[in-house]
């Protein structure tokens, strides 16, 4: 099982955007798949259009059942939704010994699905640092301008700073540069600076989009909205960088590939 956190303290690099569409790729690729959406804002659930009684609130505070705050989407989709009580609850954890690992603590063992993936806020706050210590490996959406790659490099050493205070091994998985505007120079520049200082992380970039863009008004990915365009083809691509990964990332994947029985499929999304 793989758990991955979408992380980058700087808002509105996509994300969410990459959350959503990754998860609804995975699943389409028959890989079982677990959204927490770790921000306030209730992005996710906007994006996909679910809404459910008991959310990440209930779950992290409540004490609820992980299945009664779970919501399937589609097939091998399921989300736990959240909303604004997610501050509350922030709140409530900053009182408690272990508070950067109550999200570890409540997932506990929890498996039967190959990704768990947690669609992070803009911030290094508490829900964050729950993430991280959760997850074991960050994918960071960073953003192809100036101030994209300035927040790259701090939310790089900031990983690298919670793995010392932690002692954890949260790894950066991959970059993916955002919002590229193919009409300009500056993109193009700012991805080669990303490419030279993480020399094999960063992924091919996703372009800008009017398509990606509207997706949120018809609460869907735009893998499902706009099938064959620019947006879709950007993410499919992306999406097969991720499962190129899985036998670097996946313990059990990795432990039949060291037995010499796992085939590499070139993917189908
Ligand atoms: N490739 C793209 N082209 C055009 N618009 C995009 C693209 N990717 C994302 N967007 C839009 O940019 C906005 C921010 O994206 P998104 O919500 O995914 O970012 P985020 O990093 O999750 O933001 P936040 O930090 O607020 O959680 C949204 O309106 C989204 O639809
Ligand atoms: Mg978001």
């Amino acid at each position: 099982m793989r758990k991955i956190c979408i992380i980058n303290q700087k808002g509105g690099v996509g994300k969410t955007t990459t959350t959503v569409n990754l998860a609804v790729g995975l699943a389409k690729e028959g890989k079982k798949v677990l959204v927490l959406d770790m921000d306030p804002q209730g992005n996710v659930s906007a994006c996909l259009g679910v809404e459910s009684d008991k959310d990440m609130y209930d779950f992290l505070i409540e004490n609820a059942d992980i299945a009664q705050c779970t919501k399937r989407v589609v097939e091998n989709f399921d989300v736990i939704t959240s909303n604004e009580r997610l501050h509350k609850a922030e709140l409530l954890m900053s009182g408690e010994a272990a508070r950067e690992r109550v999200l570890k603590k409540k997932m506990g063992k929890t498996n039967g699905y190959d990704y768990i993936l947690l669609d992070c806020p803009p911030s290094l706050g508490l829900l964050n640092q729950n993430a991280m210590l959760y997850a074991d490996e960050a994918i960071i959406p960073a953003a192809t301008d100036v101030l994209g790659v300035d927040a790259l490099r701090k939310m790089v050493a900031a990983i690298q700073k919670m793995n010392e205070v932690f002692d954890h091994t949260l790894a950066v998985s991959k970059i993916l540069p955002t919002m590229y505007d193919t009409r300009g120079k500056l993109s193009k520049n700012m991805f080669s600076l990303m490419q030279s200082e993480f020399y094999g992380l960063v992924t091919e970039p996703i372009r800008l989009n009017s398509k990606v863009r509207e997706s949120p008004g018809v609460q869907k990915p735009v893998i499902l909205y706009n099938k064959n365009g620019k947006g879709s083809q950007d993410y499919k691509n992306f999406i097969k960088a991720v499962l190129r990964d899985e036998m670097k990332y996946d313990s059990k994947a990795s432990k039949i590939a060291a037995r010499g029985k796992l085939q590499i499929k070139e993917v189908e999304i």
